[in-house]
């Protein structure tokens, strides 16, 4: 048998997660080796290294970027996320699930190693216990975004039995980076503190202060991500989709870390229908599977993700300014 090196493609690579994990992947696997595409052109700012445009909806063009390259493994992050899905129920769906459907075949036809494809907290739902959320549990969701996701997992774990496609998936918790804005999701504005409170502006935000849900620093979620897929075959038991957890946090906790570092930092609260949706999400995650099948650790406190985020913020801005 032909043993191929790994080459990587990632899928949705413009976006909040892809443009960091692009990178990641490209220092762990080696520049060439990691292919990006996204259904938009490269950003301008962007990294440089192979760009290939793809609309995940299009297998043929899938199917013929693999060949090309030769690709081994496919990460698969292009999706809508729960606010914007709100508004278009049916292109969620569409994009969401059947996006992932093209790729799951694709890994069949091709005999790819492996699959990467995120999952989300949104898979629970308001009959969900909120608390510690277990790794198998109710889910109910009721967000299109939410329905697409553990349908997807449903998918994944189906073509793991079925097929023996190595698909391996997290379900990861409103996720907080600087390099890129995250779109149209409830948890943003866990990203859009950070902008405003480094611009030295008050900020506006759409949930209560006291809406507590499950949040992760990127380079938490990267390593994550990394590990998981680096994980002998064997060690990964659950093919639905990981709980992973970070630190649980409320609009309030954030204001009150970033003030230690901009003290005279403003926030007023103006819910608005995104506070049914958080409503609806887990407060804190149980994520023991992980820790026991691969070794899950967190490593950032909130205000360690606050230093990192305002520092590099800043930063960005400064050189925007020259
Ligand atoms: N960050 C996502 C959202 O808010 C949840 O996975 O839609």
């Amino acid at each position: 048998m032909e043993i191929r090196a790994d080459k990587i493609l990632v899928i949705g690579a413009n976006g909040q997660l892809g443009s960091e994990l692009t990178g990641a992947l490209r220092q762990a696997y080696g520049t060439d080796n990691v292919v990006a595409s996204d259904v938009h052109p490269p950003k301008e700012n962007g990294e440089a290294g192979l760009f290939e445009q793809l609309d995940v909806l299009n297998p043929s063009r899938l199917g013929a970027i693999l060949d090309q390259h030769r690709i081994t493994q496919v990460y698969l992050l292009a999706a809508m996320l729960s606010a914007t899905g709100e508004q278009h129920p049916k292109r969620a769906w569409d994009l969401n699930v059947n996006g992932l459907l093209h790729v799951l075949d694709a890994a069949v036809e091709k005999k790819l190693a492996k699959v990467y494809w995120p999952s989300s907290i949104a898979v629970f739902g308001p009959r969900t216990p909120d608390h510690a959320t277990p790794q198998h549990t109710v889910t109910d969701p009721g967000t299109v975004y939410g329905i697409s996701k553990l349908a997807g997992e449903r998918w994944c774990e189906y073509y793991f039995r079925k097929h023996g496609v190595d698909v391996r998936s997290l379900r990861y918790p409103g996720l907080i980076g600087y390099q890129a804005r995250p779109g149209g999701g409830t948890t943003d504005y866990a990203v859009d503190i950070y902008h405003k409170a480094a611009e030295g502006v008050p900020f506006e935000c759409f949930l209560t202060a006291d809406t507590c849900l499950p949040m992760l620093y990127m380079p938490d979620a990267l390593r994550a991500t990394l590990e998981l897929m680096g994980a002998d075959a064997d060690r990964v038991k659950v093919r639905s989709g990981y709980n992973l957890a970070g630190n649980s946090l409320a609009p309030r906790d954030f204001a009150q870390s970033i003030r230690k570092f901009v003290p005279d930092f403003r926030i007023t609260y103006r819910p608005d229908f995104r506070q049914q949706i958080a409503d609806s999400w887990p407060k804190s995650i149980d994520d023991a599977a992980a820790r026991q099948d691969w070794g899950w650790q967190p490593a950032f406190s909130l205000d360690q993700m606050t230093e990192g985020m305002l520092t590099n913020l800043k930063r960005q801005k400064e050189k925007v300014e020259i």
